[in-house]
């Protein structure tokens, strides 16, 4: 069974009543403290959960294998999320979180862990916000879940040349497909968290 010590992670309590919990999920190369000023800027005073991933690809952090750029490990992904799932479950017993408002926020290979989360454990979070994420399951058609009742926002670039736009625009329909209630933001530059999509995004989070 996973538990709070399985994964290195920073929690920062809550400092407003009623907020979701976001759950921070950085990029590849990136920590656990990499997200925590985007946490405080889209969620002001949310919980913040921020684990790091446990796969180390020449010294960078990672949540899931992959044999080369764009192209993934799709086990270590099912299993990866596995774990991180039972992260999240352990953590909102550790911290005394509302299992039913976490929020999941990732970027590039967190955004792709994030919507794992999604496809894979329907129910664990209540939405996610991925930016520059993709379908992660990548040539396998998702179970048919019933994701009706989660909020996704996908800020995507156009010219995204390790995500490409058609891999966003496929994770959407399938969450869609799903049930999942879900807004596209997509931006005309790259692999990128862009100012506009932030701003779309954090008006979104005040819905959560
Ligand atoms: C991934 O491997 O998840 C994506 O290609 C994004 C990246 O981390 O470079």
């Amino acid at each position: 069974m996973t538990t709070t010590d399985d994964f290195v992670h920073v929690f920062v309590p809550a400092t407003v009543p009623d907020g979701p919990t976001v759950l921070l999920l950085h990029g590849t190369g990136a920590d656990e403290e990499d997200l925590l000023p985007l946490g405080r800027t889209l969620a002001p005073g949310a919980a913040l959960l921020s684990p790091r991933g446990k796969v180390d690809e020449n010294g960078m952090n990672r949540w899931f294998r992959r044999l080369r750029e764009g192209v993934f490990d799709v086990e270590d992904l099912i299993r990866r999320s596995a774990e991180l799932a039972g992260f999240v479950s352990a953590a909102a017993h550790t911290y005394d979180l509302d299992p039913d408002r976490i929020v999941a926020c990732g970027f590039s290979n967190g955004a792709n862990i994030g919507a794992a989360l999604l496809l894979l454990h329907p129910g664990l979070v209540s939405g996610a916000a991925l930016f520059a994420g993709g379908a992660p399951l990548q040539g396998r058609e998702p179970d048919r879940v019933d994701l009706s009742g989660t909020r996704v926002f996908l800020g995507s670039g156009v010219a995204d040349p390790i995500t490409p736009i058609d891999q966003a625009r496929l994770l959407a329909a399938q969450l869609r497909e799903r049930g999942a209630q879900v807004r596209e933001s997509e931006h005309s530059g790259g692999h990128q968290l862009d100012p506009q999509v932030l701003e779309q995004a954090r008006s979104w989070f005040t819905h959560m």
